[in-house]
């Protein structure tokens, strides 16, 4: 009844942003991404207590954080087909919170693989990406290592909608992603509510969903020929496209701050020196670099020079994993 899972967040190559359905979570459009280690969530869930209890990184949840957390393993009751009791959940995470990294998601995906094995499901990638989805989108793409595709479906009741492991985290070890902290803020505006202006009010949106579609099958071939300079040029685009289409929604959404302008800017002129250094960025001001190992000592001074607060060097990630009970 009880089962600790250890998953690590990931960060998109070809970003997910906009859903066609609210409740189940489901995507406008596929996206892909990398895992990323050493940063970590652990999760443990035992059901069977004297009463709910969700506790977040040191803190006991409330609100919307914790229906959030509820809601999913009143999912994992439904599959179980039987009363597993109230739940006591305990997650933690190794890193700042305020990374940029979606805490959330490596935190959904050990959430769904430990509610699933505490209640006596079977091991199922499949239907473990399902469920984490249904706390957070991205989630899905982080029951799995290395890279994962969040396939979009097709289906109303979500079933098609899941992630698949395209390319374990052994398949390209010498890539790097440099998580670069500029802004520890909060960011204004959460990705959930600024992908729903996004949906409704951009004039562009039908735009980014055909083409961030389009480039997932290219990220993917770049990826299994290990072409960095391509797939970099691939994230970048997609970065820049992802944040013009939420520039135009009304009123405009702008996640960029003058230091990750600043960054940018500098990076492009090492790039032009011959660093091999691309960014993507997600929904907030701190860049993700992406170089390989020669060149992540470089990749890191790079970001310190612009103003980075912290610097987090990360290397392709493995599957969410069970934990030794103490
Ligand atoms: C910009 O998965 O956090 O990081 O599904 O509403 O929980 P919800 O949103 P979330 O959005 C992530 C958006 C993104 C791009 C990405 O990770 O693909």
């Amino acid at each position: 009844m009880k089962a600790t899972v250890r998953a690590h967040p990931n960060i998109a190559l070809v970003k997910y942003w906009g859903k066609r359905d609210e409740a189940l979570i489901l995507p406008h459009q596929s996206s892909l991404s990398l895992t990323l280690s050493p940063i970590h969530v652990t999760t443990t869930v035992e059901f069977g207590a004297a009463a709910d209890h969700v506790e977040l990184h040191g803190h006991v949840a409330k609100g919307s954080e914790r229906d959030r957390v509820l809601r999913l393993l009143d999912a994992v009751r439904v599959q179980a087909g039987r009363d597993l009791g109230p739940a006591k959940v305990v997650s933690r995470g190794d890193f700042p919170m305020a990374a940029g990294l979606a805490s959330s998601a490596a935190g959904f995906a050990a959430l769904a693989v430990a509610g699933r094995q505490a209640a006596g499901l079977p091991a199922d990638t499949r239907a473990s990406s399902i469920l984490a989805r249904r706390g957070s989108g991205s989630a899905c793409r982080s029951v799995q290592g290395g890279f994962c595709e969040w396939l979009r479906g097709e289906r109303e009741d979500g079933e098609d909608s899941y992630a698949v492991q395209r390319f374990d985290a052994g398949h390209w070890p010498d890539l790097r992603m440099v998580v670069a902290i500029v802004d520890r803020g909060e960011k204004e505006v959460k990705s959930r509510d600024g992908m729903k202006a996004t949906v409704e009010t951009s004039p562009y949106y039908p735009a980014w969903v055909k083409d961030a579609e389009a480039e997932v099958p290219r990220a993917r071939e770049l990826i299994a020929k290990r072409d960095l300079e391509a797939l970099g040029e691939l994230c970048e685009r997609n970065a820049w496209r992802m944040h013009s289409t939420s520039l135009a929604a009304d009123p405009p959404l702008c996640y960029l701050s003058a230091a990750t302008l600043g960054l940018i800017q500098h990076l492009r002129e090492q790039r032009k020196k011959g660093v091999p250094v691309w960014f993507t960025l997600d929904a907030g001001p701190n860049p993700v670099l992406l170089t390989d190992a020669a060149h992540e000592v470089a990749a890191e001074a790079l970001a310190r020079a612009c103003g980075a607060v912290d610097v987090v060097r990360c290397v392709p990630g493995g599957d969410a994993a069970f934990q030794a009970e103490h």
